[in-house]
C-alpha cells in the first residue's frame, strides 16, 4: 500500500498538501501575499471542468463566448473593433447565415466550429434567433450545423 500511486491517492495527497499550504498561509509561514485563494463561482466550475464548452443551452454559450464581443444584450459594440447587434438583427431570421458564422469564422468574428458540437451551434443559433430582441421561430438543427462543417471529398 505505501508505495501504491494510484491517481486517487495522487489527487488526494495534491489535495492535502494545498490545504496544509493554505493552513500554513494563514499562519503566517509563508507571506502571505503570495498566496492568492481562488474560490470558483458554479458557473467557473462548470467551465474549468473540461476542455472545450460543456454547457448546452445556447443561453449559457452565449453568455460565455459571445458576450464579451456581441455584449450581453447582442446590443454591440465598437471599440477595438465593430461588433454587430445581434439584437433585433433581420439576418437572424433564417437560421443558416448564422450557423455558417459561427461554425466557420467570418472576417474579424472568429470560428467556433471546433470548440462547439453541432447540438450546441443548434441550441446557440435558435437562442439568436428566439432572444436578445429577435422573436423568430428557432429552426435551427444538428443537422444543419453538420451540413455547414467542412466536408470530406
Ligand atoms: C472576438 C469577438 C467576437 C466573438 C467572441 C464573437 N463574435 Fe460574432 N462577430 C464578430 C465580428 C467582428 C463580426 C462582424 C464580422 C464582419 O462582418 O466583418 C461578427 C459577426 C457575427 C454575426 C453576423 C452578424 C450580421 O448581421 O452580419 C453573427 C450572427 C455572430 N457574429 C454571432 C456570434 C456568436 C453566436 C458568437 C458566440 C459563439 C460570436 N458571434 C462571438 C466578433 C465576435
Amino acid at each position: 500500500m505505501m508505495h501504491v500511486f494510484r491517481p486517487t491517492f495522487q489527487r488526494f495527497t495534491i489535495a492535502a498538501l494545498s490545504a496544509v499550504a493554505l493552513a500554513s498561509a494563514a499562519s503566517g509561514e509563508v507571506p502571505s501575499d503570495n498566496v492568492t485563494t481562488f474560490e470558483p463561482t458554479d458557473t467557473e466550475r462548470q467551465i474549468f471542468a473540461e476542455p472545450g464548452i460543456s454547457f448546452a443551452e445556447g443561453a449559457d454559450i452565449y453568455a460565455t463566448v459571445c458576450a464579451g464581443c456581441h455584449m450581453p444584450e447582442g446590443q454591440g459594440a465598437i471599440g477595438g473593433g465593430a461588433y454587430p447587434a445581434l439584437s433585433g438583427n433581420e439576418n437572424l431570421e433564417y437560421p443558416d447565415y448564422a450557423i455558417f458564422i459561427v461554425t466557420n469564422g467570418y472576417k474579424a468574428m472568429p470560428s467556433f466550429g471546433h470548440l462547439l458540437d453541432d447540438e450546441q451551434v443548434a441550441s446557440l443559433v435558435n437562442y439568436l434567433q428566439s432572444n436578445l430582441g429577435n422573436s423568430y421561430e428557432p429552426t435551427a438543427t444538428p443537422d444543419m450545423v453538420a451540413a455547414n462543417r467542412p466536408q470530406p471529398d
